[in-house]
């Protein structure tokens, strides 16, 4: 019997990173598939834009820094006030500074480290408590990279960001598969997005062309949320046809 796919529609879904790239077009394609979602990122501005492009009644704009626990927790707070539950959360946000290991600031990779790894840990726990405060079950769907599975010359840090995302993952699905909680990651290969740009290179640089879009990632997350409820992708790793891995 084949496997059938679940309607998202009226299913609520928490979005970090979603003032653009990959998250902005996961919103828009949740929409588009009749999900709600809230969207989180400190650019309340070009949340707003987007809450205006998708409509009040499927989006709402929760601004705030990933960094802050307490600040994920009112994403997920403002879900539950708006939409009367959350249902999944997608892990967008994040950062890469790229460079030998002695380049950076102390700041520089801080922030990094904070934003990366500790602001999924934040933005994960806050929907699992939700999840299990509603023993609703749920998905967690955190967007890592393939630098998480390999590392890579002058992006040591960045790749132990997302390694750290990987190892959060499997083992959250571990703890939480019992409770009807799916963990996913998604490890995408260069996406052109304005973090591509911000990696040395321009827009219209050629060598994007052969990237992946950021609309290719929003399927691989709105295609695990629409799988059947008795089936789970651990880890999604994602290349174009023109990237080597
Ligand atoms: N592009 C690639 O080549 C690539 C490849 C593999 C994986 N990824 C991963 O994909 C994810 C999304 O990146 P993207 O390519 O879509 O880049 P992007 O367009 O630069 O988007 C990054 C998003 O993260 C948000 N963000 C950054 N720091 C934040 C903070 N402290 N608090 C809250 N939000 C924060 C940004 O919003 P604000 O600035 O408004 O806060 C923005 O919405 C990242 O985790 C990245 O590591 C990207």
């Amino acid at each position: 019997m084949p496997a059938e796919t679940r309607d998202l529609s009226g299913s609520v879904v928490a979005v970090t990173g979603a003032s653009s790239g990959i998250g902005q077009a996961t919103a828009r394609l949740l929409v588009e598939g009749g999900a709600k979602v809230v969207l989180g990122a400190r650019r309340a501005d070009r949340l707003e834009s987007l809450v205006d492009e998708l409509g009040a009644d499927n989006a709402l704009a929760v601004p705030g820094d990933v960094r802050s626990p307490e600040d994920q927790a009112a994403l997920v707070a403002a879900a539950v006030e708006r939409f009367g539950r959350l249902d999944s959360v997608v892990a967008d946000a994040g950062m890469g500074i790229y460079g030998g290991i002695t380049d950076a600031s102390d700041e520089e990779l801080r922030t990094m480290l904070e934003t990366n790894l500790e602001g999924t840990v934040w933005t994960v726990r806050a929907a699992v408590r939700q999840f299990r405060a509603a023993a609703s079950g749920g998905d967690v769907v955190i967007v890592a990279s393939v630098a998480g599975l390999r590392g890579g010359a002058d992006e040591a840090v960045y790749a132990a960001t997302k390694f750290g995302q990987v190892g959060l993952s499997g083992s959250l699905d571990r703890e939480v598969r019992a409770e009807g909680i799916r963990v996913s990651t998604i490890c995408p290969a260069g996406v052109k997005t304005e973090f591509a740009i911000g990696d040395g290179r321009t827009e219209g640089d050629p060598a994007l062309d052969d990237y992946l879009h950021p609309e290719d990632v929003a399927f691989a997350i709105v295609t695990v949320l629409q799988q059947p409820r008795r089936l789970r992708t651990t880890l999604w790793e994602m290349w174009s046809m023109k990237q080597s891995s």
